[in-house]
């Protein structure tokens, strides 16, 4: 601290006062991690109340996984094979780390029951589809076969029935006639990255 000047001095300490007052998230993905680049990215404007402090992934093959490297975020890979110790290892984790706040972001597990139950604080999920609306996996596939004219993502609470949580934020696209599955994709990804930052704010604020 001696060595900065004092307006760095003021701004460090801006800084630790907003920090102090973010939730902790831990993001738990199973791929890409996009979303989580995005969530990191909007953790450190001030105007949205949040830090990414935990990622946990069920997979070393995870994608996102660089992104705890690049932005000095602790992460941890679960192993899933034994549901009952892992819901406790992974309980024991979060409250160590002072998580409030769990989003699911392509995370390819299903959390039990009892984890739902004794996570003290909040699960959410952002699902490529416009629930109700095709639930489960290949939703852009089924969309487009389907010929629905509109797609869009939705961000969610996390029960334990499969994307039937309470939703919190939904954003609208059109499909357009020349939209195959992977242009569809692309297209709402976008939007999921423009919802899953504010879907937080607006549980938070
Ligand atoms: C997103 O489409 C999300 O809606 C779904 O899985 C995908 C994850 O993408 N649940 P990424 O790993 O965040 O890029």
């Amino acid at each position: 601290m001696e060595k900065l000047s004092k307006e760095e001095k003021k701004l460090y300490l801006m800084k630790k006062l907003i920090g102090c007052k973010k939730t902790k998230i831990a993001v738990f993905i199973s791929g890409k991690g996009s979303n989580l680049k995005n969530l990191i990215k909007f953790s450190k404007l001030a105007s949205y109340p949040f830090t990414i402090n935990l990622i946990i992934s069920n997979t070393s093959k995870a994608k996102g996984l660089k992104y705890s490297k690049q932005f000095n975020i602790k992460k941890k890979i679960i192993n899933y094979d034994n549901k009952l110790k892992t819901d406790k290892k992974i309980l024991e984790i979060l409250k160590e780390n002072k998580i409030k706040l769990i989003c699911l972001a392509g995370f390819m597990k299903i959390l039990s029951k009892n984890f739902i139950k004794n996570f003290n604080g909040k699960i959410i999920n952002i699902h490529p589809s416009l629930l109700p609306k095709y639930k489960g996996l290949n939703t852009h596939y089924r969309a487009i076969k389907n010929g629905e004219r509109f797609a869009g993502c939705s961000v969610h609470y996390v029960t334990s029935k499969l994307d039937s949580g309470k939703i919190i934020l939904q954003k609208k696209i059109k499909v357009s006639k020349n939209d195959n599955h992977i242009s569809l994709a692309k297209k709402v990804l976008k939007v999921e990255h423009l919802i899953y930052p504010d879907a937080i704010k607006k549980i938070l604020n």
